[in-house]
């Protein structure tokens, strides 16, 4: 008998065409192994093709909950956006994946895994460096990085061995999706110049097409986590789909970002990603509420280095575990209501409240009732101001720092 390898299986060409390319190059026999982080609603036709193009098993794992669980909620938690733009959606399923991969490799007892990225992207390290960190015994074949085959090429070698198409082949995109958002690839959208074509778009409406009244949405946290919508509670997985409908609906959560690779290439990257944009927002304005501002300064170094760290491949890692807990520790009291106003493609924050809200109504109005002791600034002025005009009387200020006098153009 042959040797097993678990292919990570969407059901794409590159991975169909992989199948029978494992058994052919290396004699391996594969297992098929389709994991649902929400990308569709239905699997059956995937493990029936993946069985029809010769695979020894097509197994589906339902990875939706552990998704949401252990990823999502920890990367909302920590503010986790690359460049400031990503909400990390692909980045944040190959850890996830690869997990799943080990798992069922020790069920199977096989000691090969493998999965359809090619080369130049940053898919292929997440997936090779999670597999290293849980299973270094494992050895990792990635087809589409070795077979040396041009998508003309790789679509030729299905017609010759009857692998069905799949009707996306004529799609010139590249497509990731999860329940934390969808990326878009390749075609026209490789000219950074060119606007994204309507077709590229399947969860957002154009802004154009969206209601001609305003959206009100209230969102839920306890301890950075959102558990309601509009006062109702739904579980994670529920209440991500439903803001994806609802916001998407609103043409709200496209990005268009030309974002740099771990590999060293920039490339330009289309994102929808409604529930996410949405949900990562009302949390950053919770936490503004709620946090020292020690903590929001320090956290926000914290969110850029966590975005970096999953970006990277690097889920795994002692340092993204040592993050989390600071992360955790951090969301304790991140509990509250934020209101949202979608409209047009755009969305803003429009209302906060939190039992443990910072903001106090007596220290901050202007209105009759103002507790703050106005007379108490002077001398903290004095004291905050001393080393800046010690040093300014010792050291004369460069010219350039002053601005243009009439005296000194005279002078
Ligand atoms: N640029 C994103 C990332 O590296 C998305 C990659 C999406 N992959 C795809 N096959 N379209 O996370």
């Amino acid at each position: 008998m042959a040797d097993k390898v678990i292919l990570a299986y969407s059901g794409g060409l590159d991975t169909s065409v992989a199948i029978k390319w494992l058994k052919e190059k290396y004699n391996l026999d594969v297992i098929a192994l389709t994991i649902d982080v929400g990308n569709e609603p239905d699997f059956s036709a995937t493990s029936d093709k993946a069985l029809k193009v010769g695979a020894l098993k097509a197994l589906v794992k339902d990875a939706k909950e552990l998704f949401v669980g252990h990823f999502i909620w920890p990367a909302l938690q920590a503010d986790a956006i690359y460049e400031g733009q990503y909400p990390l959606a692909t980045a944040l399923s190959r850890p996830l994946i690869a997990k799943l991969l080990v798992d069922t490799a020790q069920e199977e007892g096989a000691e090969v895994v493998a999965h359809g990225c090619t080369g130049k992207g940053n898919d292929q390290v997440r997936f090779e460096v999670s597999v290293s960190a849980l299973a270094p015994q494992l050895r990792v074949i990635a087809p589409a990085r070795e077979w040396d085959m041009t998508r003309e090429e790789t679509i030729k070698y299905a017609q010759a061995n009857d692998i069905p198409l799949p009707i996306t082949a004529a799609s010139p995109y590249s497509i990731d999706e999860n329940l934390w958002g969808r990326s878009i690839e390749c075609g026209v959208l490789e000219d950074p110049w060119l606007e994204p074509p309507e077709e590229v778009f399947a969860w957002t409406k154009p802004a154009t097409e969206a209601p001609d009244e305003p959206g009100y949405v209230e969102i839920t946290f306890v301890q950075g986590i959102p558990v309601a919508i509009n006062g109702q509670k739904m579980d994670g997985l529920s209440l991500i789909q439903h803001l994806n409908r609802l916001a998407g609906g609103h043409g709200v959560g496209r990005i268009d970002h030309v974002e740099n690779r771990l590999v060293g290439i920039k490339s330009r990257e289309v994102y929808e990603a409604p529930a996410a944009v949405v949900l990562l927002a009302a949390h950053q304005a919770l936490e503004a509420m709620t946090l020292s501002k020690g903590q929001l300064r320090f956290k926000q170094k914290v969110a850029a280095e966590y975005a970096d760290l999953i970006y990277n491949g690097l889920w795994f890692s002692a340092l993204r575990r040592d993050l989390a807990a600071y992360v955790q520790s951090s969301q304790r009291f991140v509990s509250g209501t934020v209101r949202l106003k979608l409209f047009k493609g755009n969305f803003s924050i429009v209302g906060r409240k939190s039992l443990s809200s910072l903001y106090h109504y007596g220290l901050a109005t202007y209105d009759k009732g103002d507790q703050f002791d106005q007379s108490a600034a002077a001398g903290f002025i004095k004291i905050w101001g001393l080393p800046v005009k010690t040093q300014a009387q010792i050291q004369p200020l460069a010219q350039e720092e002053e601005p243009e006098t009439k005296d000194r153009k005279e002078k």
